[in-house]
């Protein structure tokens, strides 16, 4: 069925545990997430990016539509999130389109532009009942740009700045930047887990970690144990996929059906993503 964002966000919180929320974008991908999340009879966030509206053209009603038909079938929770919005009007199409939660990036921009920014979103999301998720510090790799050296130090979340800008936004969800960078095609980030502590002890908002993909399992069990609660990722699913529709086509130059190689392609997704829920939803160690 379709759940709500924040509901899946304050159980997994509550249970010391993260929901797992991957990035779509084209209906196999949906099919996948569904499919793997229900193998791990576990609840997912299934995520729509602004980069992925571009993608379809600018529209997000189609994705989304095919998105919420496919969660109210669902035998799990499935909750729709709106992911790296920059564009009012886009944060402004979220309730209707079956969106429970949007994360409202301005990032970019300086201290006091990304506040003023992020709080307009909140009170404008919280008058409508969405969850909101903001983003302090830079997760670099974005937008093609290169991943930012995950060493430096400008670019990590102050723990002393996150909580007053979670106190001044009103943020449900704070999205930080402790060494992981979006589109890493390697497992190979290494976490500042005591930034992560410091950051857990000074906020009472759930903590978001983007650019999962490039961190490896030990690592993303480490950060569920010290406080994310919502763990992103998008370019493992895309690795999984991608490389399997390669293995197929090579040896079949015959192949023309599109379902041929989407259907080995939507498997290996599926099966990427069980796999990961198990390391991010898995009950915490007594
Ligand atoms: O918001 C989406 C994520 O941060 C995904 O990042 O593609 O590097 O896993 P990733
Ligand atoms: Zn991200």
């Amino acid at each position: 069925p379709l759940a709500a964002t924040g509901d899946l966000v304050a159980a997994a919180a509550g249970a010391r545990t993260a929901v797992a929320a991957f990035n779509v974008i084209t209906l196999e991908h949906v099919e996948a997430v569904i499919a793997g999340a229900e193998s791990a009879h576990a609840p997912v966030v299934l995520q729509v990016s602004e980069n992925a509206v571009k993608f379809r053209y600018g529209r997000l009603l189609p994705l989304a539509r095919a998105a919420a038909a496919a969660a109210e079938r669902a035998a799990v929770p499935v909750a729709l999130h709106l992911d790296h919005v920059q564009s009012d009007d886009l944060l402004r199409q979220a309730p209707g389109a079956g969106f429970s939660s949007v994360m409202y990036d301005a990032a970019r921009l300086p201290y006091e532009e990304n506040l003023v920014a992020t709080r307009a979103a909140a009170d404008w999301a919280h008058a409508r009942g969405i969850w909101i998720e903001a983003e302090l510090g830079q997760v670099g790799g974005k937008n093609g740009e290169p991943p930012l050296d995950a060493h430096a130090p400008g670019a990590r979340t102050d723990p002393a700045e996150a909580r007053a800008f979670v106190t001044d936004s009103g943020v449900d969800a704070l999205a930080v930047a402790i060494g992981s960078s979006h589109a890493m095609t390697t497992r190979t980030a290494a976490l500042d887990h005591d930034r992560l502590e410091r950051l857990t002890a000074a906020l009472d908002v759930p903590l978001v970690l983007h650019g999962s993909s490039g961190v490896p399992d030990d690592e993303l069990t480490a950060a569920v144990a010290g406080g994310i609660a919502k763990v992103n990722i998008g370019t493992a699913l895309n690795i999984a996929m991608t490389g399997a529709i390669r293995e197929y086509l090579a040896g079949r130059p015959e192949a023309v059906d599109s379902r041929s190689y989407l259907s080995v392609g939507r498997e290996s997704m599926a099966r990427a993503v069980t796999r990961l829920i198990g390391v991010v939803g898995a009950p915490p160690p007594r």
